[in-house]
């Protein structure tokens, strides 16, 4: 398929996420919002942004956690049963630099033979930010405060804490490449 419309997205999360999870759909909501603050950065790939905001957490409905591990079980589920535009499965699958928490679980190697890294690193970095600056519940936040939240509510011996403490520099370095084209609009890039 072509790539989506942003409303079937927010129609496929609220379907998975709403019922089952309303915080984790609160903060898919407020990850979207962030998604059309970079508008102006992106340009036309905005619509892909959004469509990856509203979808990136939605591998955590019960009902799709295949593996526990669940940018994994997202990017699966959009493209076997939706036919989901590659672009869009590949980024869910790697969002907020999951190739590290793949590696956590023995999944690396699994992860980027299925949904290998978009070449374009601007879209990339611009899901870290949105999802990195946007609290579990949907608020505004810094990535400093939100990396901290993530391992105190996992435990820093935990897999899910291990991994963001690996992955912290890169969320940092990432979010400020995104601050600084929003400095510096129209364009990036
Ligand atoms: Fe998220």
């Amino acid at each position: 398929m072509s790539e989506q419309p942003t409303s079937w997205a927010r129609a496929v999360a609220a379907n998975e996420l709403a019922g089952p999870l309303p915080s984790r759909w609160a903060h898919t909501q407020g990850v979207a919002d962030r998604a059309s603050c970079l508008e102006g950065v992106l340009g036309h790939q905005v619509g892909l942004l959004t469509c990856a905001a509203l979808l990136h957490d939605v591998g955590y409905a019960p009902r799709l956690a295949a593996t526990g591990f669940h940018p994994l079980d997202g990017a699966r589920f959009l493209r076997d049963v939706h036919k989901a535009d590659d672009g869009l499965t590949r980024l869910v699958a790697n969002h907020s630099f999951a190739l590290l928490e793949a590696e956590e679980r023995g999944l690396r190697e699994v992860l980027e033979a299925e949904f290998p890294l978009l070449e374009d690193r601007r879209v990339v970095d611009a899901l870290v930010w949105c999802d990195m600056t946007t609290t579990p519940d949907g608020g505004l936040t810094t990535a400093e405060a939100r990396v901290a939240e993530i391992l105190g509510r996992y435990g820093a011996g935990s897999v899910v804490g291990r991994f963001i403490r690996r992955a912290s520099p890169e969320i940092s370095a990432a979010v400020a490449r995104v601050e600084a084209a929003l400095a510096d609009q129209p364009r990036w890039g």
